[in-house]
């Protein structure tokens, strides 16, 4: 019988996070204080982080300890298999060897809680007894009620409004699991009724939730703030997927050419990859692709500079790729993928040439999802499913070209809660939606000078 799934045992679950910092050639730029414009230091972000995390952020180490209580959650549903996409590879009929790495194995159903529930642990050890956070689709909300509920602390979500209305299911997780969810623009904090104000129909957007999380925390002493990605330690407590997945690749007998992730703020990429990257830095050759959006298209057509990483400017500003904080992406049903910005490491690391990127719309995604769903049978997030269509592409390109490579993806979460986009994919409901230039263009034309 050939071998579909490589799993791992419990003690097999990684002990410590890869910190990519300590061997990028070039390092990212420090964050800014917002008004000052002068590098930030940790008691500036102490009204809103837990010192342990912040000190994550900033560390040059390469490996940091997970701890035992984190470890202990993670035994849930890490290590997650790896499969082998035989079924795929037959109806492609590529040369192409594919594996897919299956975050969906979370209770939460996507990478999420792989720093939900560290995030959840450290602010917890810090006394704190709320948590306020944005969530796009609804996958990090999930995963941080999730890790509240395990730790006993409470939990508030900002959910963007378009996801709000589109994915109510995601809203009763978060609710089963304790939290209080808004849609944002909300009337509960001072931008979401400044937004409201303006436009009482604002569909909401990544950057416009985060501003309200970040100024519930500020203004709540027993509350503090938590990010779903972007950061460097989110990014960080991802790299478990990467590690997991070298040590099955090595049960396989089989090593990446190539290593694709979809991108949002960048951390199922870096969670997939950086183990990877370690290799590349010190030699080895093989890509990593970021696939993004067209509609939201922040590495293929962003500008390379400091932004805020929210919409009201109360955040540092980050050196990253961005569209503009006040750009309001497009409707798509990729809800986790609408943001503005970038992850300061990825666009580091795609500005130094160390990794790829590249757009899709839409409908190509849903094609290549509903294709996916036909060999192997899971049904992907469509975030996800903007991986799995780079992977298909290659493995046709090798097919053309006759060649045999090794293609990894990350498969970040499943899409039992997302079928209402599969409902609009096949009644046609669903549209590509032009490159927004204009937009995008006003957007970064507002970019602070710095
Ligand atoms: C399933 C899934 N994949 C990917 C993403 C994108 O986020 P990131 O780029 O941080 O991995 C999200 C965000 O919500 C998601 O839910």
């Amino acid at each position: 019988m050939r071998q579909t799934k490589i799993v791992l045992s419990d003690k097999e679950i990684p002990t410590k996070w890869y910190n990519i910092m300590a061997d990028m050639p070039n390092l990212p730029k420090p964050p800014l204080h917002p008004a000052t414009k002068q590098p930030i230091g940790p008691q500036d972000l102490l009204p809103i982080f837990p010192m342990a995390l912040i000190e994550q952020e900033v560390s040059r180490e390469r490996w940091i300890d997970i701890p035992e209580e984190v470890l202990d959650i993670y035994t849930l549903w890490r290590p997650s298999p790896l499969y082998r996409a035989h079924r795929l590879e037959k109806a492609l009929g590529t040369p192409a060897k594919i594996y897919y790495k299956y975050e969906g194995v979370s209770p939460a159903g996507s990478h999420k809680p792989n720093t939900s529930i560290p995030q959840a642990y450290y602010n917890k050890k810090a006394g704190i007894k709320r948590i306020a956070t944005e969530t796009g689709a609804g996958q990090w909300g999930a995963s941080m009620a999730l890790a509240g509920k395990l730790f006993g602390l409470d939990v508030t979500v900002y959910m963007v409004k378009v996801s709000y209305d589109q994915k109510p299911y995601r809203r009763i997780q978060m609710e089963t699991w304790g939290a209080t969810v808004y849609a944002s623009p909300s009337k509960v904090t001072n931008a979401g009724r400044k937004f409201l104000e303006v436009d009482p129909h604002n569909p909401g957007s990544l950057g416009l939730a985060i501003s309200e999380a970040v100024e519930d925390a500020a203004t709540h002493n027993d509350t503090n703030y938590s990010l779903g990605s972007v950061l460097n330690h989110v990014c960080m407590h991802q790299t478990v997927i990467g590690q997991e997945a070298k040590k099955q690749m090595e049960i396989a007998g089989d090593y990446p050419d190539i290593v694709i992730g979809c991108c949002g703020g960048g951390s199922n990429l870096a969670g997939i990859s950086f183990p990877f990257l370690h290799d590349k830095i010190n030699g080895k050759n093989l890509r990593v692709i970021a696939v993004e959006p067209a509609s939201c298209p922040t590495l293929t057509k962003g500008e390379f500079r400091y932004d805020f990483g929210d919409v009201a400017g109360l955040t540092p500003y980050l050196s990253m790729y961005t569209l503009g904080h006040d750009f309001m992406p497009p409707g798509i049903h990729a809800g986790g993928l609408r943001y503005h910005g970038d992850s300061p490491l990825v666009s580091q690391l795609y500005h130094d040439k160390l990794i790829e990127a590249r757009a899709y719309n839409q409908m190509p995604v849903f094609e290549a999802a509903v294709q996916f769903a036909g060999t192997e049978g899971i049904i992907p997030a469509p975030e996800s499913a903007h991986a799995i269509r780079a992977a298909i592409d290659e493995a046709l390109l090798c097919k053309q070209e006759g060649k045999q490579k090794t293609i990894l993806f990350n498969l970040s979460g499943h899409g039992y809660l997302d079928l209402q986009a599969y409902a609009d994919y096949h009644d046609g409901k669903l549209q590509d939606y032009e490159y927004p230039a204009e937009k995008i263009r006003e957007a970064l034309a507002k970019l602070p000078k710095i």
